[in-house]
């Protein structure tokens, strides 16, 4: 999964990985970069964007004494829904209790709110990357909420990039990801990962020979831990590098979900410049991910043009989906959330652990592959033989599917498409006598893939 159902260490253990990186002891706030600073790096059409005349006001309305006759908000009172409630279970005990939303939280949720989210939900969140990153309200970052992380990496994506603008996207990643980069018209470049994470010295040797007159990178996108598809992680060692080349090359880090500090977004505080960090969060993979929970924490001019975005196409986030999120987040806490997130990845180790089980079984000799240590997928390389020339494309789009097995071929996680011998299969959903049959029906696809290619042994 991305990432997200790992568990935040100790504050004492994020305190003991900071200490080891302190980098600078000026003040933060003097190591903030100034708002000019975005200047170069917003886009054209960012730019470009205007607020909507009503919605810029509708914060005002919050005002003490102010009677509103500003928005064509519709009456509640008219609306069919009269009531809501919903079972919840307790992340540690497993007891249900039922929450019944109160008649203003409903009246709340039925109606437009604000682009950026409902206040009381921001400023939850706001603490929870106090409390998971260390950062503090205020020091050179803001935060707004999404439909989805995904919302916020399209409209953060849109507001950097400009055709011709040149984007460092490590891989594999996220295929998600690459259409809305390839929608801006910029050039995606891949870095390579290892088992230890963003390949840093390559890169360091790739903008150190960087073209004359070609346009220098804005921004790299790097999911730390637990990275989609591979669940590899970046040791702290390749952060601290990559957050050195982001100064000396002058580019931004937009960070995937990565829940296990140091994150980017920790260790910049300590860097001695704070601000280029943009961070998305998303609770799809532990809370629920129809409701489309996700949230952006970065400079707040990013956040600013996000918003107007936001303004000036879907509106607005759900309210009422932020309102039952709020509802739960405060029920169970900053810890209660730690709590559920640690009870949701153990039940994802244990489907790792059979489907793993059943790979062995299946697959030795046949694939290649390292325990994920977080995330909802195996990443496995087939063996094939030369004559496939290290591509799983053909095996896993045709005969596999032939075959009734669906899988991801793995040069759907490269931004150029490159050839590859690896597949991704998820393990979140299957029973046990569906990953049985799966592996075994893969099995013989390899077999028969690895006869045509004249591989005996
Ligand atoms: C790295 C990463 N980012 C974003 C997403 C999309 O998440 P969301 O449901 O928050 O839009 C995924 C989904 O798997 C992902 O792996």
């Amino acid at each position: 999964m991305p990432n997200d159902m790992d568990i935040p260490p100790s504050t004492s253990a994020l305190a003991q990985s900071l200490n080891a990186v302190k980098l600078s002891d000026s003040p933060l706030e003097s190591r903030v970069l100034p708002r000019e600073f975005y200047d170069l790096f917003l886009s054209e059409s960012s730019k470009r964007r205007i607020e909507d005349p009503i919605r810029a006001l509708l914060p005002l309305e919050d005002r003490p004494g102010l009677i509103s006759l500003l928005a064509g908000k519709p009456n509640v009172d008219t609306f069919p829904i009269t009531s809501m409630q919903f079972n919840l279970r307790d992340p540690v005990s497993s007891a249900e209790s039922t929450i019944v939303l109160t008649e203003g939280e409903l009246a709340k949720g039925l109606q437009y709110s604000s682009s950026a989210g409902i206040p009381d939900l921001l400023d939850w969140l706001v603490g929870l990357q106090e409390y998971n990153h260390g950062r503090k309200r205020g020091e050179g970052w803001g935060l707004c909420f999404g439909t989805g992380s995904s919302d916020l990496i399209y409209k953060a994506v849109n507001a950097l990039l400009d055709p011709g603008d040149v984007a460092l996207i490590e891989a594999p990643i996220y295929a998600g990801v690459f259409p809305v980069f390839h929608g801006t018209g910029c050039e995606m470049i891949e870095v390579r990962t290892d088992e230890h994470g963003t390949d840093a010295q390559g890169l360091r040797e790739m903008l150190e020979n960087w073209p004359a007159g070609k346009p220098k990178p804005k921004v790299l996108y790097t999911v730390p831990y637990g990275c989609n598809p591979t669940g590899m992680t970046s040791t702290l060692e390749r952060r601290l590098q990559v957050l050195e080349l982001a100064r000396e090359h002058n580019f931004l880090i937009l960070e995937g979900n990565a829940p296990r500090p140091p994150s980017y977004f920790t260790l910049e505080q300590d860097q001695p410049e704070v601000g280029r960090v943009v961070r998305f969060d998303s609770l799809s993979k532990v809370l629920s991910s129809g409701m489309r929970i996700g949230f952006i924490s970065a400079p707040q001019c990013i956040i600013d043009a996000v918003i107007l975005h936001t303004m000036t196409s879907n509106l607005q986030p759900p309210t009422l989906t932020q309102v039952i999120a709020l509802r739960l987040l405060r029920e169970w806490g900053y810890d209660g959330l730690r709590a559920h997130v640690e009870r949701v990845a153990q039940f994802y180790h244990a489907k790792r652990d059979v489907f793993e089980g059943l790979m062995r079984k299946h697959l030795d000799g046949l694939a290649e592959w390292a325990t994920p240590e977080a995330g909802m997928f195996f990443w496995f390389k087939l063996n094939l033989g030369d004559a496939a020339q290290g591509d799983s494309e053909a095996v896993i789009r045709t005969k596999a599917l032939e075959k009734g097995v669906l899988a991801l071929p793995g040069t759907v996680f490269h931004p150029g498409g490159r050839k590859t011998a690896y597949v991704r299969a998820s393990f979140s959903l299957l029973p046990e006598d569906q990953v049985e049959e799966a592996l075994r029906r893969l099995r013989e696809v390899i077999l028969e893939a690895r006869k045509e290619a004249g591989v005996t042994e």
